[in-house]
C-alpha cells in the first residue's frame, strides 16, 4: 500500500497538503494524517472522499507517541511515498518572560517530533520517494523575540539539507519549505493578533494553498529548498550577505 503521511494535518498548511495529496497524487492509497484534534482530523474523512484518509490522534510532543506511530508503520507495512512533517508552533515574545513548559514543548515538536517521524518513516521509504519538511524564513537568521521559533526553524532547515545530502544516493528527496506568514491558527496561537507587532502586521502574506501545492512538487522533482514569494526570497538572500546582528535589527518583531 502507498501511502502518504502528514502531520499537523487538522488545520492551516497541513490541511493544504492533505487536499493538494488527494487532488494530484494518484498513486496515494491512503493518507496518514496526524495532530490532536480527532473531531478536525475525522472531518478530513467526509471532505475528502476519493482517497481513504486514516486519522491519527497524537500529541506528537509526548515521546510514546512515536513508538506508537513505530508500531503502527510495523505492523501495515506500508510504502510511505510521502512524508511531510508539519506539525508546528510558535510564540512571539521576550525569552525571559516566556513560559519553560511552552518553549521546551516547541523544541518537543518542532524538532524532537519531526526528527523521530522521520526516523520511523523512513525505513518504510524507497527511491522516488520524499519528505517535506516544513522549516520558515525564521531560520535564515536569528529573529529577536521568537529565539526558540527561529533556533527550532533552523534546526529543521540545517537538518533537511543535510538528510537530503545522505539520502541521494537511495533516490529520496528532501525539500524544506521555508514560507512567510500565513494566516492560519499558527499566527493568533503565537500570540500574533493584528496590531501586536507592526512587523508582522505588514509582511506579505504566503498562501498555504499555494505553498503546500508548490512544496510538494518542487520536493517530486528533487529540489532542496522553497521559499514563497520574491520579498521572502530577498529576505533569505540578505540574511546570507548580511552580518545577523544587522539582520535582526531590520527584522525587529
Ligand atoms: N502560519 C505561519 O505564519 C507560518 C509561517 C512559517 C512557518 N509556519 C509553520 O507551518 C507549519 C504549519 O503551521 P500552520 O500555519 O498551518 O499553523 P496551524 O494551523 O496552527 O497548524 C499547526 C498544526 O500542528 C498540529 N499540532 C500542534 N501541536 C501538536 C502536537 N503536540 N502534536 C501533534 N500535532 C500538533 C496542529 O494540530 P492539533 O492542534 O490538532 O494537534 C495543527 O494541525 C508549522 O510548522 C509552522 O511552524 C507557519
Amino acid at each position: 500500500m502507498k501511502i502518504a503521511v502528514v502531520t499537523g494535518a487538522s488545520s492551516g498548511l497541513g490541511e493544504e497538503f492533505v487536499r493538494v495529496i488527494t487532488e494530484k497524487y494518484d498513486e496515494i492509497e491512503e493518507i496518514w494524517v496526524i495532530a490532536r484534534r480527532t473531531d478536525r482530523l475525522e472531518a478530513l474523512k467526509t471532505r475528502f472522499l476519493n482517497k481513504k484518509i486514516f486519522p491519527i490522534s497524537l500529541d506528537l510532543t509526548k515521546h510514546e507517541n512515536y513508538e506508537t506511530l513505530s508500531e503502527m508503520l510495523e505492523s501495515e507495512k506500508p510504502e510511505i511515498k510521502i512524508l511531510v512533517n508539519n506539525a508546528g508552533f510558535g510564540t512571539l515574545g521576550n525569552f525571559e518572560e516566556m513560559d519553560l513548559n511552552t518553549q521546551t514543548r516547541m523544541v518537543d515538536l518542532n524538532n524532537r517530533a519531526l526528527t523521530a517521524v522521520t526516523s520511523v518513516s523512513l525505513p518504510y521509504m524507497k527511491k522516488g520517494s520524499f519528505i517535506v519538511n516544513v522549516s520558515s524564513i525564521a531560520s535564515f537568521a536569528p529573529t529577536a523575540r521568537m529565539a526558540v521559533y527561529c533556533s527550532t526553524k533552523s534546526y529543521v532547515l540545517a537538518f533537511s539539507k543535510a538528510l537530503r545530502f545522505e539520502l541521494k544516493k537511495k533516490g529520496i528527496n528532501v525539500l524544506a519549505l521555508c514560507p512567510g506568514p500565513m494566516d492560519t491558527e499558527f499566527l493568533p496561537a503565537a500570540g500574533i493578533e493584528k496590531g501586536s507587532s507592526h512587523t508582522f502586521d505588514t509582511l506579505p502574506r504566503v498562501n498555504p494553498a499555494v505553498a503546500a501545492e508548490k512544496a510538494l512538487r518542487y520536493a517530486s522533482k528533487g529540489r532542496g529548498i522553497y521559499t514563497p514569494r520574491a520579498f521572502y526570497k530577498l529576505y533569505r538572500f540578505l540574511s546570507k550577505v548580511l552580518p545577523h546582528g544587522l539582520v535582526m535589527h531590520l527584522s525587529k518583531t
